[in-house]
C-alpha cells in the first residue's frame, strides 16, 4: 500500500519536498491519535538509558526536533535529532535530496540546515515538561559551515553547552561530507580536543563519535583509541559515503554528496565488527548504514551492535516499517 502510495504521489515529487508533506502528515496522524506510542513489553537498558526497543531513527530526518513523538509512536525507541549547529543554518542550495531508486539509495547534500542549537534544546525541554511518553532522545552535534577547523573544538563546545541539557545522550558528529573540511576533523590531533570539549560540556550524559565509512583503516582504527582513552560512551558507526564504486553510473549517481542506503550495508557492518573486536564489550555500538529489512537488522545485533538505526530504509519503507523493525529485534 505504501509502496503503491509512494510511487502515485511522493516519487514524482522532490525527495525535500516529500519529506516536508510526509511531516505534515505524521504530525497530523499523531494530533489525531491515528497514530499512537504503544507501551514497551520489554525496556533494554544501554549506557544507563532505558530503551523500548534496540531501534533508532538515525540523525537528519529530524533535524529540529519536530517529530519526536510521532516517530516514538511509530515504533523508534530513539531519535537522534540534529545534526545540530551553534547558531541557524539555511544549508546549501536546493536541489539538495536526491532518490537513486534502482538502489533504494539517497544522496544527499543538505549542510546541516537546522534552527539553531537554543531552539531546538527548548522545543525538547518544552516536551520533556509535558511528561508524555518520549523515545530516549540523542542530539547530535556539529559546527557551523563558516567556522575554522583551528576553532571547531570551541563550536562543539558551544553547541554541546546550549544542547546537553535537553538531550539523554549527545554524538558529535564529524563524519558528514557536506561541510566542508568537516571530515578532516577526525583524524585524533583535531578530534582530541574536539571530543575533551564535548566532554566537558555534555553534564555527564553518554557521549557517542559518530564516524564516515570512508575513513582510512588507520584512522578509523587510531580514532577507536582515542574514543577507548577519553572513556567515551561509544560509536556510531556510519555516516553515508562520498564513494560510487560498484554502483553503475546513472546520472543521479554523479550528484555530489552522501550516498545512503543497502550499497552501504557491508563496510558498515565491516566496521562494526572491527570496533567491537578493538573496544571490546565495555562501549556502545550503533550501527547504522543500509539496514533495509528484518534479517539485516538482527544480523547487526548478532555482530555486536547495541542498537540499530536506520533513515533510507524508513523512507522506501513507509510508516508501518519501523514498527515491523523494531519487533523482529526482540
Ligand atoms: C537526507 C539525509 C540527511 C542526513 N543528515 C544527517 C545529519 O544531519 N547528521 C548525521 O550525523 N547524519 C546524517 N545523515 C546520515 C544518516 O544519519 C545515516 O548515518 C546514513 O544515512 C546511513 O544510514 P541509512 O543507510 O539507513 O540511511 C543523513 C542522511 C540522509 C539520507
Amino acid at each position: 500500500m505504501y509502496r503503491l502510495l509512494f510511487n502515485l504521489f511522493f516519487k514524482p515529487l522532490d525527495p525535500e519536498l516529500s519529506h516536508q508533506i510526509g511531516e505534515k502528515v505524521l504530525k497530523l496522524a499523531f494530533k489525531l491519535r491515528i497514530i499512537r506510542p504503544r507501551p514497551a513489553n520489554s525496556k533494554f537498558s544501554v549506557m544507563g538509558l532505558e530503551f523500548d526497543n534496540r531501534l533508532g531513527l538515525a540523525a537528519g530526518f529530524d533535524k529540529n526536533a519536530k517529530l519526536v513523538r510521532p516517530m516514538h509512536a511509530l515504533g523508534f525507541g530513539h531519535v537522534e535529532l540534529g545534526t545540530v549547529t551553534p547558531l541557524p543554518q539555511p544549508g546549501n542550495p536546493k536541489p539538495r535530496s536526491f532518490r537513486v531508486p534502482e538502489h533504494n539509495a539517497l544522496i544527499n547534500r543538505m549542510g546541516f540546515n537546522n534552527d539553531g542549537a537554543a531552539v531546538i534544546a527548548d522545543r525538547v525541554l518544552r516536551l520533556r515538561a509535558e511528561n508524555v511518553p518520549l523515545p530516549v532522545i540523542g542530539i547530535n552535534v556539529g559546527k557551523n559551515k563558516w567556522v575554522e577547523a583551528s576553532a571547531a573544538a570551541d563550536d562543539y563546545r558551544t553547541c554541546t553547552r546550549l544542547v546537553a541539557q535537553a538531550a539523554d545522550y549527545l554524538a558529535v558528529n564529524v563524519s558528514s561530507p557536506n561541510t566542508p573540511g568537516l571530515r578532516d576533523l577526525q583524524q585524533v590531533e583535531t578530534l582530541r580536543p574536539i571530543l575533551e570539549a564535548v566532554i566537558e560540556e555534555s553534564l555527564g550524559k553518554p557521549v557517542l563519535l559518530k564516524l564516515a565509512p570512508d575513513l582510512a583503516d588507520e584512522d578509523f582504527i587510531a580514532a577507536l583509541n582515542l574514543v577507548r582513552d577519553l572513556k567515551l560512551a561509544g560509536v556510531i558507526l556510519a555516516n553515508t559515503t562520498i564513494r560510487r564504486d560498484g554502483v553503475g553510473n546513472s546520472e543521479v549517481l554523479k550528484e555530489v554528496g552522501g550516498l545512503s542506503g543497502p550499497v552501504l550495508a557491508s563496510r558498515a557492518k565491516e566496521m562494526l565488527v572491527a570496533a567491537r573486536g578493538q573496544l571490546g564489550p565495555g562501549f556502545t555500538i550503533i550501527s547504522v548504514g543500509g539496514v533495509s529489512n528484518p534479517q539485516e537488522a538482527k544480523e547487526r545485533i548478532e555482530l555486536g551492535a547495541d542498537l540499530v538505526q536506520v533513515y533510507t530504509g524508513f523512507i522506501y519503507g513507509g510508516p508501518l516499517w519501523p514498527a515491523r523493525l523494531a519487533r523482529s529485534l526482540h
